[in-house]
């Protein structure tokens, strides 16, 4: 991945977690929530934010942390979508004519019967949920983020897989005329991720359509993208077409591109580097200095049983 300088932004003046708590008193309308103006920023000022529309939930509070909520500026300014650029924050602007609706997903490979459907009526299917979740990068950074979204596994149920589907492929959006990023061979597009079944099984996974109390601006993946926590940040894809259950592992983007550097699993574990950095220690976006990366994220009691008797050093 391509490392950029730390940002210029100081997160830490941003006080964004208190008037998103108070937010939260109010979440079941669908109002627009405003550009955020209330948020703090650099001399070089804030970057434009969307418009976003508050998401209405059934619950929240079950999956929480007694960790400070990153300021939404930070987690909604500071991204990774190569197909737009590989810089964090030209996203946003790249981004912000970005097209979600209509939005077609289809069902595909081993299941009962194949699907294609709009992504709206697709979310509509779950009641949608809020979790706050660390949320760790390969590039050692991480944030803590409010996610809303449904537990993968229900997707998973309803797209009715057959007994020998043993992944689950995930293809994003690839559309030349929206994306000015897949210009760059970057990466071989489309950018696919994907997860054995129990992992995608598991309760701590998410199919996240919103956070911070409202719909995802655009930059960070609508309408709907995958949330893995205890993995690195680039399992989880963005903005995703198409769901494949398929026998055999899929073949991922970053792992196409740099096999020794990006493994399927990608598990967050701090006792193997990358080649070209430590994993050791992260810098959480708002603090000073950096702290001890956790293995699995801080997830083990959760997630460890899934890879009983694996080497995690080969299966990275
Ligand atoms: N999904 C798509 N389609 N394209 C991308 O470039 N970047 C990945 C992942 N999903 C990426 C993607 C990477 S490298 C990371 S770290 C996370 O998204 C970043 O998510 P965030 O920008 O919401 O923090």
């Amino acid at each position: 991945m391509l490392i950029k300088k730390a940002p210029d932004i100081k997160w830490s003046e941003i006080t964004d977690k208190k008037l998103y708590m108070n937010r939260r008193q109010f979440i079941a309308g669908t109002t627009a929530l405003g550009a955020f103006s209330f948020l703090g920023h650099s001399k070089a000022g804030p970057p434009k934010l969307q418009e976003r529309t508050q998401l209405k939930l059934s619950k929240m509070g079950e999956y929480t942390l007694p960790d400070e909520v990153t300021a939404y500026q930070a987690a909604t300014g500071y991204t990774n979508f190569y197909e737009f650029s590989t810089g964090k924050r030209e996203t946003v602007e790249l981004a912000k004519n970005f097209k979600t609706k209509p939005w077609p997903v289809s069902i595909e490979g081993e299941v009962e019967e194949e699907l294609k459907l709009d992504a709206e009526e697709l979310i509509s299917k779950f009641p949608l949920e809020e979790r706050i979740y660390r949320w760790r990068c390969v590039e050692a950074w991480s944030m803590i983020i409010p996610w809303i979204g449904f537990p993968l596994k229900d997707l998973v149920k309803f797209c009715r897989p057959t007994s020998k589907a043993k992944f689950v492929e995930f293809t994003t959006l690839m559309d030349r005329k929206q994306m000015p990023g897949l210009k760059k061979r970057v990466l071989p597009w489309p950018y696919i991720e994907g997860l054995r079944m129990d992992e995608a099984q598991h309760p701590l996974s998410l199919m996240v359509v919103g956070m911070y109390g409202g719909t995802m601006p655009n930059q960070n993946g609508p309408p709907m993208r995958m949330v893995v926590p205890w993995k690195y940040g680039f399992k989880g894809a963005k903005s995703i077409v198409r769901i494949r259950f398929t026998e055999k592992m899929p073949k991922t983007a970053w792992n196409r591109q740099r096999p020794e550097e990006y493994g399927f699993y990608a598990n967050v574990n701090p006792n193997v580097n990358h080649p070209r950095w430590t994993q050791a220690s992260e810098r959480r976006i708002g603090e000073e200095g950096r702290r001890p990366t956790v293995m699995f994220n801080g997830y083990g009691d959760q997630v460890e049983s899934l890879y009983a008797g694996m080497d995690l050093r080969k299966y990275y």
